[in-house]
């Protein structure tokens, strides 16, 4: 039996496109092993957004060295955020690897890896997801990207440098494949982008976001539509109502602010002044009145001061967002803002890093202890360590202990603990409709 060892870190895209390298993999007969020294495949999903990503990256790829210098047979390849356009730097550092491909170059990855086993003209699809191998059905709660890249220039960012402009998925390609997973058993889909928001403005007639979720709104059997993350600058009414109005697209809003500081924003060009992003949340929360809200943010970018860092400190305080996300910076070659000093001092950049990381846990703390008693609904995604596992439609994470088979079932759980990260509770009866359907004929393994 082929084997196939397969690491990956970073974001959701990131998460879906290893799902999918695997998907593919196995359809070529490889089966997955947690041993890189037995493997046939080596593949490493990479990112490189802070340095503490880039070091484990490279730490990783050193220690895999002696093994591809015993068996040099073995098909290294290093995919994802690491890979930059020219590779010849990264030919001369790691002569030893292989391949290196592209963020989500699925397609090259596994024409490569099919033309270098013998395996050359085994149909596959690009997406890796049209035909799946029935044995690994999809998760119940599922990443389905649906634009490529970045059109914005924020100057700390990398990850436009690495991914490359704005490139969106056309609408029919998007609903044959949430259709694809719905019939093999997923209920909620989160559509994913860089810059979310900004979906359809490279594609002929324009199509928005609003226009997409009505569009897989549509789709039976789906019961859940999230999107992330939203860039400010795009966020358009016309996706706050479809938020507001279509009952499948859940009341849950990524959309970082980075920094509540005017001056702090020009430098990192994110487009949009404080003023304008308070208006902002004004309008999603009157008009999506138990809208949840999370937020990613930076501290320490160059030259940020005391006062500063403490406006971004107070707005999070002013905003009781539901989850923040909060790294410190770190320069990223090739970045604009590479070339600033980078003048925080590493203690201090951690300080502020922990300053929010305490405010956001008494916050979201006490926006959880209001649903303790309450009965909410849960999407049930897994059982992990003999408990369930599941989302409530604001994307809090809900455990409970039952006999019961839940997975993909809608449970309406009556939450008896609440803590900052997640809570717990009790179901109540399944009801028997939710069954999820068996895989077609035309699946199983033959
Ligand atoms: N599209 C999103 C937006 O509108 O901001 C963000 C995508 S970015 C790839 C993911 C997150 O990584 C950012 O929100 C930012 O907080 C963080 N990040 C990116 N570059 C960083 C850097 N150089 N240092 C620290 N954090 C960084
Ligand atoms: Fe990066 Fe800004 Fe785009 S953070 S991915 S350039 S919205």
């Amino acid at each position: 039996m082929k084997r196939y060892y397969l690491w990956s870190i970073g974001c959701q895209m990131n998460e879906t496109d290893s799902w999918r390298v695997a998907e593919n993999l196995k359809r070529l007969g490889y089966a997955a092993t947690r041993r890189p020294e037995e493997a046939d495949v080596i593949v490493l999903n990479t990112c490189v957004v802070r340095q503490s990503a880039e070091d484990k990256v490279y730490g990783r790829l050193s220690s895999l060295r002696p093994i591809k210098q015993k068996r040099p047979g073995t098909i290294l390849a290093l995919m994802g955020c690491a890979v930059e356009e020219d590779i010849s730097s990264l030919q001369q550092r790691f002569p030893y690897v292989d391949l290196f491909v592209r963020p989500s170059d699925t397609e090259s990855l596994i024409d490569f890896i099919a033309s270098r086993d013998g395996t050359a003209g085994h149909p596959h699809p690009a997406s890796g997801i049209l035909h799946p191998v029935p044995c690994s059905l999809p998760p119940v709660s599922c990443y389905v990207p649906v634009v490529h890249g970045c059109d914005h220039l924020c100057t700390y960012c990398i990850v436009r440098l690495r991914r490359g402009r704005q490139r969106s998925r056309s609408p029919a390609e998007i609903v044959d494949e949430v259709r694809c997973l719905v019939e093999r058993g997923a209920r909620e889909v989160t559509l994913l982008g860089q810059n979310v928001d900004a979906y359809g403005r490279d594609l002929p007639g324009q199509p928005t976001l609003a226009d997409l979720l009505e569009t897989v709104h549509e789709i039976d059997g789906l019961w859940r539509i999230r999107f992330l993350t939203s860039h400010p600058a795009d966020m358009t009414d016309a996706i706050i109502e479809a938020v507001a109005y279509l009952p499948k697209v859940c009341e849950h809003i990524e959309i970082p602010v980075q920094s509540g500081d005017d001056e702090i924003l020009k430098r990192m060009l994110r487009r949009y002044t404080v003023a304008r992003y308070r208006e902002l949340v004004a309008r999603i929360r009157e008009r999506i009145p138990n809208v949840a809200l999370a937020t990613d943010v930076i501290v320490g970018f160059p030259g940020e001061t005391e006062k500063q860092f403490m406006n971004t400190y107070d707005l999070l305080h002013e905003m009781r967002f539901d989850v923040v996300h909060v790294a410190a910076y770190s320069p990223r070659p090739g970045t604009a803002a590479s070339r600033l000093p980078d003048d925080v001092p590493p203690q201090e950049k951690e300080r502020r890093r922990k300053a929010v990381e305490e405010l956001q846990t008494q916050i979201a703390g006490e926006i959880n202890a209001r649903l303790l008693g309450q009965t909410v609904e849960v999407l049930v995604e897994e059982r992990h360590k003999g408990k369930w596992q599941g989302r409530t439609r604001t994307n809090k994470l809900v455990f409970f202990e039952d006999e019961g088979d839940w997975r993909g079932k809608l449970a309406q759980v009556r939450i008896t603990w609440t803590g900052p990260w997640s809570m717990q509770g009790v179901p109540g009866r399944a009801p028997l409709s939710q069954v999820l359907p068996s895989l077609p004929d035309s699946d199983k393994i033959k």
